[in-house]
């Protein structure tokens, strides 16, 4: 690497501009630090472009553990692109239900009927027609053209951006300049070549970047003695990551409500708003405001995180008389209220924090269903 360049207040600053013989070196450390210590995830080393949208489309601001919660089960109900277009739209929120972000399930689909209508059911090939798709950006239609196809492009989320700015001593500045470097290194050091035989060279040093970001580059302790590029890395350890937003605490309330139908049980839920910010369209428990459950004992307590938001949630069944109030507090709300079939639960879009109360109550058990014995009452 050349001499590193002067940035302001003295910061150094490397970049890979300098000579070949450096670039060739680190694909190389970083290429057999990933052959070997890579982990196993079962959207490597597909040769369906339909599953690495999928899960490229998952992996957007999600944990790679949420992912593998519902990648597999997804594929199992929409195998193909084609029966992905030609499923309704509440089956794929339903497939998704509890990754959140439910504009991408939205989008995929649109993105799929749209494909299946105008290219006859074949996902284009390159990052530029890739990113013409609805819910695909720069990252996304990089990280496909580079996986799926072989395209020597740069992909770049928070990973790869945290790791480049260490390596070069760069500061994080959160500016179109700073993206611009990132961008610029990235592309610098995406090999040339395209697929080779099985190797497909840019796809693997991609996935090598994002895994290094992942499991050794880590934004608080990054483990700088296992990492392959500590040799060539301008910070190790010392750079100044600016600390993560607080987590802010919210009070959440909901209500179970059960009912039976002959032998059957229904629960009560509530469709949130179509033009909602935050899941949109999606089932919950209807929501409860603060001061109608003050003063009550819930059925069930629990810790909720969405983002940067932990959410104390409880849940209220109603009992006698006492449920009066909370009727009306759920009825005043004028919501979208509606009984489903619990033995229909688990085909239904719900939220991930709808799923996993019902789930905990066991209302989501189709035989034997066992109420919760406060809950058997009738709000309307
Ligand atoms: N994050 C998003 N996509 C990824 C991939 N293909 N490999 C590793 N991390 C990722």
């Amino acid at each position: 690497m050349g001499e590193p360049e002067q940035l302001r207040d003295g910061a150094e600053q490397r970049s890979f501009d300098s000579t070949e013989q450096e670039i060739a070196l680190f694909r190389r450390r970083l290429m057999g630090w990933y052959r070997s210590h890579a982990r196993d995830l079962p959207w490597r080393g597909v040769d369906d472009p339909y599953r690495t949208w999928v899960s490229e489309v998952m992996l957007q601001q999600t944990r790679v553990a949420a992912v593998l919660e519902h990648y597999e089960r997804f594929l199992r109900a929409f195998p193909t692109l084609v029966a992905l277009a030609l499923a309704p739209e509440s089956a794929v929120l339903a497939a998704w239900s509890g990754l959140g972000y439910y504009r991408r399930a939205r989008m995929l689909h649109k993105a799929a009927k749209f494909i299946l209508r105008e290219r006859g059911g074949v996902l284009p090939a390159t990052s530029a027609e890739l990113r013409t798709l609805p819910g695909v950006g720069e990252y996304t239609s990089a990280a496909i053209a580079s996986i799926a196809f072989g395209e020597s492009i740069a992909v770049v989320d928070g990973n790869v951006e945290r790791v480049l700015l260490r390596i070069t001593g760069r500061d994080e500045e959160g500016t179109a300049a700073g993206r611009a470097f990132v961008q610029t290194q990235a592309a610098l050091l995406v090999p040339k070549r395209k697929v080779t035989g099985t190797i497909n060279a840019a796809g693997d040093h991609n996935q090598a970047m994002m895994e290094l970001g992942a499991t050794i580059c880590l934004p608080r302790a990054p483990l700088c003695l296992q990492c392959p590029l500590y040799a060539m890395c301008r910070t190790r350890g010392e750079h100044i990551t600016p600390k993560k937003r607080g987590q802010r605490s919210m009070p959440a309330a909901y209500l179970l409500s059960l009912r039976k139908r002959g032998t059957l049980t229904e629960v009560l839920l509530e469709r949130r708003p179509v033009d909602a910010s935050l899941m949109a369209g999606m089932y919950e428990l209807p929501p409860l405001p603060q001061d109608a459950v003050a003063g009550r004992e819930p059925l069930l307590r629990l810790r909720h995180s969405i983002t940067n938001t932990n959410y104390y949630v409880q849940v209220f069944a109603p009992r006698g008389t006492e449920d009066r109030a909370l009727r009306r507090a759920v009825l005043a709300a004028k919501s979208d209220l509606f009984w489903t079939r619990t033995n229909r639960l688990a085909q239904e879009p719900l939220t991930g924090l709808a799923r996993k109360v019902l789930q905990r109550l066991n209302v989501m058990e189709v035989t034997p269903l066992r109420l919760p014995e406060s809950a058997a009452a009738v709000p309307r």
